[in-house]
């Protein structure tokens, strides 16, 4: 028997069993891997490592002859699966995301008079969050892409934690897993109370003296979290979000090999949402663009697969994104449509072209009778659109 990297195994392998796996999916039979998409299929359920028997292994000729049911397969779960309509939704998430935003206040608090935060809180909180993901994640993926300028620093955490738990649903991880993962992420920016305002809040590029403060901030996430009881997995991703494949990463300069599957998700969600974000200094950037950022990233400083992933789960036109249509009609991509990516439910409220706000109306764009499509995310800005009051006044039930 010989134990694999999932990277190194090929078709025509006879696998004994899992080694290693970030999901903890079952794979029931012991079997030859048929083809690329078998392999693919346990790659993105989390497999790390496998057990093979390199004396079934077939050669090329004899895979055709004998490969057929022993195969393995992953179970199927649908990542797209919605149990509620987002109408139903948003109205809990909205008061879920207020309550983790008050925590979020709460925890710094506490750091800052020297109390230990309450783990329970935290953990209660992620696990609402997931909860709300597997009913339709839509609800919550819209309300982290609706910023509020002001609010950076807390809801910054909040929406790696929201995009995280999306992001392990859809790589098929387990609840306790996904639950880690949010817990973890909903803390990993927490060491920044232990930096000072003029840094934290400074709109001006920071000093060397100063970045080098800043920089501190990952290790004390990692320490908090740690102290706090959170778990290996929860620790890591707080102390090395930061940390890059090729090294160039800080505090503490890990790379390559030294950085978990998980750790290489939240470099990637922790960027996507700091370049998405608007910011009072600064407009933020479409998903597209900031895909692109992170594209130029790979693979030196990103892991290419994973940010694919990313991008095949979030979409180019996420919920809660601006979008103009051919139509010259702007709206909110309001829920999204996976079967066809570039076809998402848009709520319409406002014309480009005569620039007036126009009755609010739901257009799905996969509707064979609708004459219209997608031509561009676009920022709030440039029609002077107030997001937030349009997101409180027309799609909260
Ligand atoms: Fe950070």
């Amino acid at each position: 028997m010989k134990t694999i990297n999932i990277k190194d195994l090929e078709p025509g392998m006879f696998v004994v069993g899992v080694i290693k796996q970030a999901g903890h999916v079952r794979v029931k039979n012991q079997g030859w891997v048929r083809d690329q998409k078998g392999i693919k299929n346990l790659i993105q359920s989390g497999v790390l490592e496998v057990e093979i028997d390199p004396d079934k292994t077939l050669n090329q000729t004899e895979e055709e002859h004998n490969v057929s049911e022993e195969c393995l397969e992953p179970p199927q779960i649908d990542p797209w699966h919605k149990s509620v309509p987002v109408e139903a939704e948003l109205g809990q998430a909205v008061k879920m995301y207020e309550q983790a935003k008050q925590l979020q206040e709460k925890a710094f608090t506490d750091i800052r008079d020297g109390r230990k935060i309450d783990v329970t809180e935290f953990k209660e909180t992620a696990s609402g969050f997931i909860d709300s993901v597997f009913r339709n994640q839509d609800a919550l993926a819209c309300i982290a892409r609706i910023r509020d300028k002001d609010g950076y620093l807390l809801e910054h955490s909040l929406n790696v934690s929201i995009l995280m738990s999306i992001f392990a649903k859809h790589l098929g991880f387990d609840r306790a897993l996904i639950e880690e993962l949010a817990t973890g992420a909903l803390l990993h920016d927490i060491g920044k109370i232990k930096i000072p305002d003029e840094i934290l809040q400074k709109p001006e590029k920071l000093s060397e003296n100063e970045f080098a403060i800043m920089r501190e901030h990952a290790k004390y996430s990692h320490d908090i979290v740690k102290e706090a009881g959170l778990g290996t997995i929860a620790s890591e991703i707080a102390g090395f979000h930061h940390e890059r494949l090729n090294g160039t990463g800080y505090p503490f300069a890990k790379q390559g090999d030294e950085l978990s599957q998980f750790v290489r998700m939240i470099s990637i969600v922790d960027v996507y949402d700091a370049l998405t974000a608007e910011r009072v200094y600064k407009v933020g950037m479409t998903p597209i663009q900031a895909f692109k950022k992170l594209k130029a990233g790979c693979p030196n400083e990103f892991d290419e697969e994973l940010l694919n992933q990313f991008i095949h789960c979030i979409g180019m036109y996420p919920v809660g994104t601006l979008v103009k249509l051919k139509s010259h009609r702007v709206g909110i991509v309001a829920a999204s449509n996976p079967d066809s990516p570039l076809q998402p439910v848009v709520k319409v409220f406002y014309n480009a072209k005569n620039m007036f706000h126009v009755e609010v109306r739901d257009i799905d764009l996969s509707d064979k009778r609708i004459d219209d499509e997608l031509e561009a995310a676009v920022k709030p800005e440039e029609f002077g659109l107030d997001l937030i009051k349009f997101f409180r006044h027309s799609m909260l039930p």
